[in-house]
């Protein structure tokens, strides 16, 4: 793996629509819903609010000489579980920056909305790399969905989808709390 030198995350202001909105259509995003933007659709999503509010934050990923690698968006700020999306451009995936960003934003969230008490993010069960970032940065897999996640417009095409969380109390104390899988055997009988 490249190592990666002066990372730096900038908060993404709303005078940036046109910059953002370029950016998010010049790349594909597999694994979300939508892979490819147009500019016209991103200008539309930011200025209906799918970036920017009261529960939201997002910040540009940038390594370099501010050179724009990557975006990390922050929602649900007002919850007791806030979640997140990153993105990553495909000229830089795969050498360690999505690990950096998870763990930068988890300090965030953690250290500045001090309601929240877990953070979590839902993905693609056959998304290997954010599955690798989530274990590293001590997020542990609490949720899996079968056929969760729509790829087609057949039931068929749906693939599973899976959800990490780190919980605060974890994250204060370099600790993990295991998921209580086994707690119908105190129900059913064998
Ligand atoms: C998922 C994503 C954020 C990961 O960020 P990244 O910077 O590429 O990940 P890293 O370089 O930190 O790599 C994490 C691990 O995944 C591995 N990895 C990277 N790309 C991989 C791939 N295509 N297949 C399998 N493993 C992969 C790395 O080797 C590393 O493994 P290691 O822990 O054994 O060293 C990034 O690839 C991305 O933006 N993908 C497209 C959008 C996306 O999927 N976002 C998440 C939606 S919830």
């Amino acid at each position: 793996m490249s190592s990666i030198s002066g990372i730096q995350f900038t908060e993404v202001s709303l005078n940036e629509k046109e910059t953002l909105a370029q950016w998010l259509s010049s790349d594909e995003w597999d694994n979300f819903s939508n892979s490819s933007i147009s500019f016209e659709k991103a200008v539309g999503w930011i200025e209906r609010g799918g970036l920017h509010g009261d529960d939201k934050k997002t910040f540009w990923i940038e390594v370099g000489s501010q050179s724009k690698v990557g975006l990390i968006q922050l929602y649900d700020l007002l919850d007791s579980t806030a979640m997140f999306d990153i993105r990553i451009n495909t000229s830089h995936r795969g050498v360690g920056i999505g690990r950096k960003a998870v763990s930068w934003l988890t300090n965030f969230a953690f250290e500045n909305y001090t309601e929240i008490t877990r953070l979590e993010a839902n993905t693609r069960q056959d998304n290997v790399a954010m599955r690798k970032v989530l274990l590293s940065c001590g997020y542990v897999k609490e949720a899996h969905y079968r056929a969760g996640w729509k790829t087609g417009e057949s039931p068929l095409d749906w693939v599973d989808s899976v959800a990490y969380a780190i919980l605060r109390y974890d994250w204060a104390n370099c600790t993990t709390t295991s998921v209580f899988w086994d707690d119908e055997k105190s129900f059913t009988s064998s």
